[in-house]
C-alpha cells in the first residue's frame, strides 16, 4: 500500500498554490515552531549563512522566499540595503509587524512576488540569498537561474536549506526525526500533521546540498562550495557569479 500523499506537496502545476496554502496556515506560528523544532539552532544556522554572505555596509541584497524576515533583518543589521521577496501575504504580514518593532527593520523593503520570476533588474545585487526556500519552488533550477540573473557580476549567491547527510546512519536518524517527530508540531498547533510532514516530503523530492552544488557548478558559478552543518543535516551552498563573463570562442 502506498503512503497517503501529503496535501501540501503536489508536484507539477499545483505546487505553488499548495505551498502558498501551507504558509498561509502556519504563518502566525512559523517563528515559534522554528525555534521549537530546531531547538533554537536555526538562529545559529542563519548566522552562519550571513557570515558566508560577508555583507558590507552599502551592499544591495535580495533575500528570496524571505518569509517572516529572519535573514533579511540580519543582513540589514550590517548596513545592507535589503529587499525581501515572498509570495505569501500571510508571511509578509508577520515580516512587516517585525519590521515595525526591530531596529534592523529600517531601510528594509518587503515585496510580494514569485521567486521564479521576480521581475527585478538583471545584475543588481551584491548578495542574493534563499533560506529554506529553494526546496519549496516548483522548479528549483529555475530558482537558481533567477538568483544568477539578478546577482551582480562578482555577487555572492547563497542557499540554506535542510540537507541530506552523506553518512547513511546519520541520514537515517535525521530522516526518522523529520518523518516521525516533526509532524507532531503540525498536529499540536494546527490539528494537521501535514503542515510539518511537508518538510520531510519536500526534502525527499529535493537534491539538497550536493545536487545544488552540482547545478551551481554546471551553471558557471565560481568558488562553489558546500558548508555542511551538524554532519549535513543543514547545508549552505555558496557561489559567486563571475565578475566578467568571458566570451566563448569556438
Ligand atoms: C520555510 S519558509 C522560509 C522563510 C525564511 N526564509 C526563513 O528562513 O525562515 C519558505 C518561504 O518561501 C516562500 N515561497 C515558496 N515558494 C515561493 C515562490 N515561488 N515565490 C516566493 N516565495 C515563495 C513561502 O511563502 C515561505 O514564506
Amino acid at each position: 500500500m502506498s503512503p497517503r500523499p501529503n496535501k501540501f506537496y503536489e508536484p507539477g502545476a499545483e505546487r505553488a498554490s499548495k505551498v502558498n496554502d501551507l504558509f498561509a496556515t502556519i504563518a502566525p506560528r512559523y517563528d515559534l515552531i522554528n525555534d521549537l523544532q530546531s531547538f533554537g539552532l536555526h538562529r545559529w544556522w542563519k548566522r552562519r549563512l550571513i557570515r558566508w554572505a560577508a555583507p558590507q555596509a552599502g551592499d544591495a541584497a535580495l533575500d528570496l522566499c524571505c518569509g517572516t524576515g529572519d535573514v533579511a533583518f540580519r543582513l540589514a543589521s550590517h548596513g545592507v540595503h535589503v529587499t525581501g521577496l515572498d509570495f505569501s501575504q500571510a508571511m509578509l504580514e508577520v515580516a512587516a509587524r517585525r519590521a515595525a518593532s526591530e531596529v534592523a527593520g529600517r531601510g528594509l523593503l518587503f515585496q510580494q512576488g514569485d521567486a521564479l520570476r521576480t521581475g527585478l533588474a538583471d545584475n543588481a545585487y551584491d548578495i542574493v540569498t534563499i533560506s529554506y526556500g529553494l526546496r519549496n519552488l516548483a522548479d528549483w533550477k529555475q530558482g537558481l537561474r533567477e538568483m544568477w540573473r539578478v546577482a551582480k557580476p562578482g555577487g555572492r549567491v547563497l542557499v540554506l536549506d535542510f540537507g541530506k547527510p552523506d553518512a547513511l546512519w546519520w541520514r537515517g536518524l535525521y530522516f526518522a526525526y523529520l518523518k516521525n517527530w516533526v509532524p507532531r508540531f503540525g498536529r499540536w498547533f494546527f490539528r494537521d500533521a501535514d503542515t510539518h510532514g511537508y518538510i520531510y516530503e519536500s526534502l525527499l523530492n529535493y537534491p539538497a546540498q550536493r545536487g545544488v552544488e552540482a547545478e551551481m557548478s554546471a551553471m558557471g558559478f565560481q568558488d562553489v562550495r558546500v558548508v555542511n552543518i551538524l554532519g549535513g543535516i543543514m547545508g549552505i551552498n555558496v557561489g559567486r557569479k563571475p565578475a566578467a563573463l568571458v566570451a566563448q570562442t569556438a
